[in-house]
């Protein structure tokens, strides 16, 4: 599928991405959405490239299939579901239907429901046994956790609710330090697990219930759930008035937009929490309107492809320039690593070609004095993806954001244009002379054309952070439906659960591990020689 790219893409990888770079290919390779801008000029991507890549998606009928999505059509193809999360954000759409009914009336009220509740522990008068609610503790994992960590830490500016804490490791460390530094008798616990299964979530979630019943909080008032099923959530002894579900066709990894954002709502208020909704349907409208030329999911999940399977860069950094994103990175490894990384075909076939491309990255500038020295110097290329607001959230320190930007846009510069030999030469010339001149010189070369694009927008607004992230959740739709995997899906997760469960008599000493590979024996061995 990717012969002819790989064959063009031959005859242009030592072109100096630098040497084209006039202001009509600064105009021609970028493109909008709303206020959000994406340049992806510093990339070696030509019109020949751009033509080939677009004839990608039609070869793969990517219209044809972002239709059905949005029509609620199952194309979650191993589960026989459909995948709806754009449902949850389609405030001012018309009808979604699914089996032949109308799922926004329920998706409705169930956010009406989010708001009623948030407002009420917002504004006191829904309480714990010791007053208005001071703490709110989120426990789920993956995408019950990694969405609204993620957008509440992005939205600080706007988080005048509660305070909020995250609890996802089944580590005891994690939770101990969250519930230490809260009152069980004025903290609210939401229960946050699609499946309410999942071992770590539960766990967690008794752990917190022992502890409130223990300090004198009410566990049927002050707990939460957020899930699919109910008849788990009465089991667990929570209130049905205080159980939000959503259905099956909301997907772990795309789930921040209904009930299992209620933390997002409570710290930062419904309002707040709608503007993320309308921004996430911008990102849809632009999604389904707009040409794939100047189309932002589509042209991301190419500048992913033309990185990741036609020039064989396999990791790709996400670097915000924008620290309240500083969680956007992990949340992108779930949202694009558990979607596409897949191994198989829809037909079951092998893959062959690469999966999706390994996702990390930091808050720039901290990465800067971390591992940005690999990204200029080192032997493999990492195409970066910066983030970068014109504005922050304080007036007074703008100062301080200009010196942020500034240096976001030193290093896509700097990735680019590198630095020559001869340039070297001369930054040593009067330290140095003859063979350590040479030496010297050597370590400051810089290769340079190093490809980057950059997002930029005017705030990180409650708007555009929903439009961010609707436009990754696209990105990773376009970029599964040309590798031909089924994007939403996760058995590969299946395995590591299954073996954890059979190995928890072993590490507590109550099964033998004989029968296990001998490296497990001999941890477990260790292990257990040293107090397990
Ligand atoms: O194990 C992976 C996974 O299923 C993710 O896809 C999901 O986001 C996470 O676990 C948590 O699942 P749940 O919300 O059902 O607890």
């Amino acid at each position: 599928m990717f012969d002819d790219l790989k064959s063009h893409y031959a005859t242009i990888r030592d072109r100096r991405i630098a040497d084209t770079l006039d202001a009509d290919r600064a105009t021609a390779f970028a493109a909008m959405a709303g206020d959000l801008r994406l340049d992806y000029a510093k990339t070696q991507i030509d019109d020949t490239a751009l033509g080939l890549l677009i004839g990608l998606l039609d070869g793969a009928g990517v219209a044809a299939k972002r239709d059905a999505m949005f029509a609620g059509r199952p194309i979650n193809d191993t589960e026989g579901r459909a995948v709806l999360h754009t449902a949850l954000r389609n405030l001012d759409g018309g009808p979604v239907m699914v089996d032949g009914q109308d799922v926004m009336p329920e998706v409705r009220a169930t956010l009406d429901r989010m708001a009623d509740f948030a407002a009420s522990v917002r504004d006191g008068s829904y309480a714990g046994q010791g007053g208005p609610i001071t703490d709110v503790v989120n426990i789920g994992i993956g995408g019950s956790d990694l969405g609204p960590k993620m957008g509440t830490l992005a939205l600080a500016p706007y988080h005048d609710g509660p305070r909020c804490h995250f609890v996802s490791n089944v580590d005891p460390a994690d939770i101990a330090g969250v519930l230490r530094s809260c009152d069980p008798a004025t903290t609210l616990v939401i229960v946050a697990s699609k499946t309410f299964t999942t071992i770590e979530t539960m766990t967690n979630a008794r752990t917190a219930r022992d502890w409130m019943q223990a300090g004198g909080g009410d566990v049927a008032a002050q707990f939460v759930a957020l899930s699919t099923a109910a008849d788990k959530t009465a089991d667990f002894g929570i209130d049905a008035a205080r159980v939000l579900g959503f259905a099956d066709w909301v997907g772990g990894r795309y789930s921040m937009w209904g009930p299992i954002g209620l933390s997002l709502m409570i710290a930062v208020g419904p309002d707040n929490f709608r503007d993320v909704l309308r921004g996430g349907q911008a990102m849809d409208t632009h999604f389904r309107d707009t040409p794939w030329a100047q189309n932002l999911p589509a042209l991301l999940a190419l500048i992913g492809l033309w990185h990741n399977q036609v020039c064989g860069h396999a990791t790709r950094a996400v670097l915000p320039y924008d620290n309240t994103l500083s969680r956007l990175p992990a949340y992108l490894q779930q949202l694009e690593m558990e979607s596409n990384g897949k191994g198989v075909a829809l037909d079951g076939t092998p893959l062959p070609y690469n999966s999706g491309a390994v996702v990390w990255g930091e808050p720039g500038t901290n990465g800067q004095h971390a591992f940005y020295q690999l990204i200029h110097q080192g032997t493999r290329v990492i195409p970066c993806e910066f983030l970068v607001a014109a504005r922050g959230h304080d007036e007074s320190l703008h100062h301080q954001h200009q010196l942020l930007v500034a240096n976001c846009l030193a290093q896509s510069e700097a990735l680019m244009m590198g630095r020559t030999l001869d340039v070297a030469r001369t930054k040593v010339a009067g330290q140095y002379e003859g063979a350590e001149l040479e030496r010297q010189a050597a370590h400051r070369v810089f290769p340079g054309n190093r490809p980057s694009i950059t997002l930029s927008y005017p705030q990180l607004t409650p708007h555009m952070l929903g439009m961010l992230i609707a436009l990754y959740e696209h990105r990773v739709f376009v970029e599964g439906v040309v590798l031909g995997v089924n994007s939403y899906d996760q058995w590969g997760v299946e395995l590591g659960k299954e073996l954890a469960t059979s190995l928890q008599p072993v590490v507590e000493g109550k099964a033998s591990a004989d029968g296990k590979d001998g490296s497990t024996h001999a941890l477990v061995a260790h292990l257990r020689g040293h107090g397990l």
